[in-house]
């Protein structure tokens, strides 16, 4: 395992990605993590960039004793300076913040062929991205420079005995062009990790983690959506303990057409899972009559969930009882690492995990036990994941949709005939999107219901009826996102079916604003 030590970079989970795209497993710390407390002995230690400067006052400081482990450390950025810091060299405030595209020289030296691993295959020079103010003045004792710029002369050293490397640059990012080949350089040549994580070694080592955990006896509650995260996570936890394992799906009435169907297919049918559907509907569509302002949809349907799946929860436990059968002692939950990472602190004593809104509370209220056998993935390992284990591509690449489902695409009151409407528009569109081909170029896609009236003729009569607003979005991260250049003849087609087919509506339109200044969601 490659300890990587996060000082705060907005690029971390970028080293953490590249690393384990070298096949390398690696974790990502915070950097005040004392090395005496670490639960595994590092085969190699990356200490990350940071938006510090290590002459602040509260500057991040790595535990010296990091040192002395006697494995592979590399520092990248500020992780060059605290290594120089930490062995008598000087760092000063560059007059010039260096920021964005630099060619790195490299300086080779065949008296030290130790020091030429980390460049190993890369010719004489590198395009390298930069983001610095600080930089190297004076050389720690023992280093040499291995590769410098037109105005950083030590951008990358090396120490000339210990396999101890510094380099200015940040190879995590795309731009850094042999980055990833510098990182492998890294942990394949010279930390000698073996590049052996995989989906599948994954999928072992988290059931056997997740077996010592719960023990012989307890018994786990997780929430199912439908989607690829807690698919995925409630397989593992199924192929861990089986049936002592208890999937809750709950139908809030605002999930999409035949939406828990293909969930029992999938969970139940297919995958064997111990699966309880909760038909709740009537409660939150009572719950959320006449309510329009967007926020307060989003609150009563959280905590509406948080009643229905405790009071489900504790029937399960009381039927266990009668059966003989243990307690429900853990809450599984399909955390991803990106929600972690967001949580990583190192001004904390320990790393704090966001909760999602709509089971957060249910840890303090029936004292329940976190486990989140994603945590250390990302999305696209979660996919991975999700073929290994044969769970269908359809859900596997199913876009996100969001907890408070419909009530948010139905603008202004959700009744149960809007929430019809807009679930058989969203019916029509997805599935044309499909029919072309273009379900995994989008991002997101929906159909919203504008509670708005527009005049149309249909035969001699004229209607007086409401609109569909089509929504499709490209994006990687969610936070920005481009509208999707949908073909016109598509939308043709998802025009005349949505006017043709769903009663109650007499136009459609096509949403062409992107993220920000508008949102992915209408509400
Ligand atoms: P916005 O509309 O903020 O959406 O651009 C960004 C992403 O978040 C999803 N979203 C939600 N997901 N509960 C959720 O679980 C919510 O209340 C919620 N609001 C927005 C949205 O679908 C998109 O993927």
């Amino acid at each position: 395992t490659i300890l990587i030590l996060d000082f705060g970079s907005q690029y971390s989970h970028l080293i953490t990605r590249r690393v384990r795209e070298a096949g390398v497993y690696c974790e990502l710390l915070p950097c005040t993590q004392k090395i005496d407390d670490l639960h595994f002995k590092p085969t190699g230690v990356i200490l990350s960039g940071s938006p510090y400067s290590v002459y602040d006052k509260d500057a991040p400081r790595v535990d010296p004793k990091v040192f002395e482990l006697g494995v592979p450390v590399l520092g990248i950025c500020y992780g060059l300076q605290e290594i120089a810091w930490n062995h008598g060299g000087r760092v000063d405030p560059h007059d010039k913040r260096e920021y964005g595209h630099a060619i790195v020289q490299i300086d080779r030296h065949e008296s030290h062929p130790t020091a030429n691993l980390l460049f190993e295959g890369i010719g004489a020079e590198t395009k390298v991205w930069m983001s610095h103010g600080d930089q190297l003045s004076v050389m720690p004792e023992g280093f040499r420079v291995i590769g410098h710029t037109a105005t950083a002369p030590y951008a990358a050293i090396a120490h000339e005995e210990k396999l101890m490397f510094g380099i200015q640059f940040h190879p995590e990012v795309t731009h850094s062009e042999q980055g990833v080949k510098i990182l492998s350089n890294f942990v394949l040549g010279v930390c000698k990790c073996r590049s052996n994580w995989s989906m599948d070694s994954f999928v072992e080592k988290e059931i056997e983690r997740i077996r010592a955990i719960v023990g012989t006896d307890a018994e786990v509650v997780g929430a199912v959506s439908g989607g690829v995260d807690s698919t995925v996570a409630a397989k593992i936890m199924h192929s861990a303990i089986g049936d002592r394992f208890h999937a809750i799906l709950v139908d809030n009435g605002v999930m999409r057409l035949n939406e828990c169907e293909t969930v029992k297919e999938q969970l139940s049918n297919k995958l064997g899972i111990n699966l309880k559907v909760v038909d709740a509907s009537e409660e939150f569509l009572g719950r959320l009559k006449g309510v329009t302002d967007p926020e307060r949809k989003r609150k009563i349907i959280g905590n509406t969930f948080i009643e229905v799946f405790e009071r489900e929860a504790a029937a399960l436990d009381k039927e266990n009882e009668a059966k003989g059968r243990g307690k429900i002692e853990y809450l599984l939950q399909g955390t991803l690492y990106p929600d972690v990472i967001e949580s990583i602190s190192f001004k904390g004593p320990s790393a704090t995990i966001k909760t999602h809104h709509n089971v957060g509370g249910l840890l303090e209220d029936m004292r329940l036990k976190l486990i989140e056998p994603l945590r250390e993935l990302f999305k696209d390992e979660v996919r991975a994941l999700g073929k290994v284990l044969d769970i269908d591509e359809e859900l596997v690449w199913r876009h996100p949709f969001p907890g408070p489902g419909l009530a948010i695409r139905v603008l202004g009151e959700v009744t149960k005939a809007q929430v019809d409407i807009c679930r058989q528009a969203d019916h029509i569109y997805l599935s044309e999107i499909r029919a072309a081909g273009l379900y995994r170029k989008i991002s997101q896609a929906y159909a919203a219901l504008l509670p708005i009236r527009s005049v149309g003729v249909m035969g001699d009569q004229r209607t007086y009826e409401q609109v569909i607003a089509l929504r499709a979005v490209e994006t990687t991260d969610f936070m920005t996102a481009d509208w999707f250049p949908m073909p016109v003849e598509v939308l043709k087609r998802m025009s005349q079916r949505i006017i043709n087919e769903v009663r109650g509506v007499n136009r459609v339109v096509y949403d062409v604003s992107s993220k920000p200044p508008s949102t992915i969601e209408w509400e």
